[in-house]
């Protein structure tokens, strides 16, 4: 009885408050648990009507507990500061997709489109798949450190190096998949060069290779002509340039005629009327020896292109540096 005017009495107002009153009354070693503890000592008879009056007892003291508790959460949300409506929003940004992301993601989809898969590779090479596989010569310049970024020379593998052009991830479809191979491989390559606005230590190619019965080098100019035309308009003209590179034979060069002035001459192209966009040609047998694809069963061709130029002529930038500085004033102008 007494007890039950204590619980009813006690001033709850505050969470040290609060907890004094689990202390005296709730927890295992309270009041009310020692009550409990004496049912046990009272008459037989009379231990029913004990045990209602404690339940009782313990029920009040537990809602006395849970009315606080709720209280106070409320307060707490009340006491939170109120939200101000008269204050500016906040802007959010929103990135864009970078130029050379947006011509690269052009140019796959019209291989792709043309049947052609896609295949990755590290940027960080062993000179056996940039070089030695391709069929460079042990001492050819693009070996050079002029061209080349050397990480490690000459361990156990070989020489560690970062990737001169995406031609190794073909080395590796080769050793990996059995012909027909029809991929294109796209991704950033690393060059020891001069740095000027036209040329910068890191860029981006796409490569190609295809690998079949009977290909031959009419296939080759057909492919790129339906590219060139999706990619520069159906007007553009193409021309073959006879080339040299070590892993094909015969190589040819191309160019496009310049989509800024029309083939007419203008600065982009130093009055000639024509790009060089590309270089290809039929994959040389030693390369497909060094990749386990027999030469007297298979040919195919290759062919590979910058795609950063590509992206500064259709943007109209002037400097291949700004596509690596990541300036957002630069990358938010391509938001569309
Ligand atoms: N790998 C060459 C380069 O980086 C491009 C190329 C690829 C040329 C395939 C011919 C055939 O310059």
């Amino acid at each position: 009885q007494q007890l039950q005017q204590e619980i009813e009495g006690y001033q709850i107002l505050d969470a040290s408050e609060l907890e004094a009153f689990k202390l005296e009354f709730t927890v295992r070693k309270g009041k009310i648990a020692g009550l409990f503890g004496q049912l046990k000592t009272v008459d037989a008879a009379d231990r029913p009507r004990m045990g209602q009056l404690l339940n009782a007892l313990k029920l009040s003291a537990e809602a006395r507990v849970a009315d606080a508790e709720s209280r106070f959460a409320q307060n707490a949300q009340s006491a939170a500061p109120a939200l101000d409506l008269s204050l500016p929003g906040r802007r959010s940004f929103l990135g864009s997709e970078h130029p050379v992301q947006k011509v690269l993601g052009d140019m796959k989809r019209i291989f792709t489109a043309m049947g052609f898969g896609i295949a990755t590779g590290p940027e960080l090479e062993l000179d056996e798949y940039n070089f030695e596989r391709l069929n460079f010569p042990p001492n050819h310049p693009a070996r050079d450190m002029q061209d080349t970024f050397f990480i490690t020379r000459g361990d156990a593998e070989g020489d560690v190096l970062l990737r001169t052009h995406t031609s190794p991830v073909q080395v590796r479809v080769m050793l990996d998949q059995k012909p027909p191979i029809r991929v294109i491989c796209p991704g950033k390559v690393y060059r020891n060069e001069a740095i000027s606005a036209r040329s910068y230590c890191v860029f981006h190619q796409l490569e190609g290779l295809y690998i079949d019965k009977n290909v031959s080098f009419a296939d080759l100019k057909a492919t790129i002509y339906s590219f060139a035309r999706q990619m520069f308009g159906s007007d553009v003209k193409l021309r073959f340039r006879p080339s040299f590179f070590p892993f094909t034979e015969p190589s040819a060069e191309v160019d496009v005629t310049c989509y800024l002035c029309g083939g007419k001459g203008c600065r982009v192209c130093k009055k000639s009327g024509w790009l060089e966009i590309m270089g290809c040609g039929m994959v040389h047998p030693n390369v497909m020896k060094h990749c386990g694809i027999d030469p007297e069963e298979w040919t195919g061709y290759a062919f590979g292109m910058g795609v950063d130029r590509t992206a500064l002529l259709r943007y109209k930038i002037d400097d291949i540096r700004l596509f690596f500085e990541n300036d957002v004033r630069m990358l938010s102008q391509f938001m569309a």
